[in-house]
């Protein structure tokens, strides 16, 4: 039997920081109230000559580092990314090039937003457990502030950009036990972002009815701790770490209870980066790697969230 296991993880944040103090000077907002309702402090912003693929090879190349591996090992590249520079080529192929490894598959997942980074983990793992590659890279690289609108603070406090990346190498023990995705496109007027055309040629910005957004966060991440520890007939004490996606500290909150998990047993890295959307579980997992919180052994859960809507999970023995 094969399965698949995290041999390393990268990530890169931009050098620029906007906190809540610049944004009071942007819109009208306050650092209480991002604090209160979010967690949120600081994010990171992008500059000119960054854009995903640029970070996607920043974090992409720390983790091939972590594992010690080098491109010419990458059996497939998948990059998610709610905010490519083009259409086509995909991110993928945009870094594969960079990389110099032309060959291997190379492909971006865009349809299952901030829940895009687990779509492209449970594919990796899919075809490494079939044995069709050995060893997949799988990033989520976000520039959230060339899409969101500058004036609605609603929006424009909650996200930030980066990338994460995880090396997924072939084992003989799991490594990634489980995936679980899901989907439910009835709720495709909750959070979306139109494209640009020939048409109307502006890429519009990110649209949230969050308040709604919220509620379905909690409930379908909840069913999907259950049916995560149900399928492997896990109870919530044999998990050591949950790895969420960022959106908000009063989900994570809530689905750290719903685990019945300490704060301290939850990676959080919104309160300094935002939302990243595809990128903030591969960030909170390289940090939390990086900082010898999480070791080898232990048992996690990812879970991530986003528009479509679109959310899974991972349990992963580390
Ligand atoms: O990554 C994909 C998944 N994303 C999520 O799951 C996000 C889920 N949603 C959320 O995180 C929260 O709903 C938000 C943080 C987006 C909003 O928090 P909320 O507690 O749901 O606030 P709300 O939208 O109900 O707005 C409450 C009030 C409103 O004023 P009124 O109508 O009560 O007078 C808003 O206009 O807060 C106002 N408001 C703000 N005030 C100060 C909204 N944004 C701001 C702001 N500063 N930035």
């Amino acid at each position: 039997m094969t399965y698949s296991k995290i041999v390393g993880t990268g990530s890169y944040l931009p050098e620029k920081v906007l906190t809540n103090f610049d944004l009071e000077k942007m819109v009208e907002t306050t650092n209480e109230w991002i604090v209160e309702r979010t967690g949120i402090r600081n994010r990171h912003i992008a500059a000119e000559h960054e854009d995903a693929v640029t970070m996607a090879e920043e974090a992409g190349r720390a983790a091939l580092k972590a594992a010690g591996l080098t491109p010419a090992d990458i059996g497939m590249i998948i990059v998610a990314s709610t905010t490519p520079s083009m259409v086509f080529p995909s991110t993928a192929c945009l870094l594969q090039e960079r990389f110099g490894i032309a060959g291997c598959p190379a492909f971006d997942l865009n349809a299952s937003a901030c829940a895009g980074f687990m779509y492209g983990f449970s594919i990796a793992d899919q075809f490494i457990r079939t044995g069709a590659i050995k060893t997949a890279l799988v990033i989520g690289s976000e520039v959230m502030s060339r899409v969101v609108d500058w004036k609605d603070r609603s929006t424009c406090v909650l996200f930030g950009d980066g990338a994460g990346a995880v090396v997924l190498g072939a084992s003989k023990e799991p490594g990634v036990v489980s995936t679980h995705l899901h989907a439910d496109g009835t709720h495709k007027d909750v959070l979306y972002l139109p494209l640009g055309n020939k048409k109307s040629p502006n890429i519009e910005s990110v649209k949230m009815l969050g308040n709604q957004l919220f509620k379905l966060a909690v409930n379908s991440l909840g069913d999907l701790c259950d049916e995560t520890l149900a399928a492997n007939n896990l109870q919530k004490s044999d998990i050591d770490w949950l790895i969420p996606h960022q959106a908000n500290m009063r989900i994570i909150q809530a689905m750290a209870k719903k685990l019945d998990l300490p704060l301290e047993r939850v990676v959080i890295t919104l309160d300094e980066q935002g939302n990243t959307s595809s990128a903030s579980i591969p960030l909170a997992l390289d940090k939390a790697v990086r900082d010898g919180q999480i070791k080898r052994g232990q048992m996690l859960i990812m879970e991530g969230f986003g528009g479509g809507l679109a959310w899974g999970s991972a349990l992963v023995k580390y």
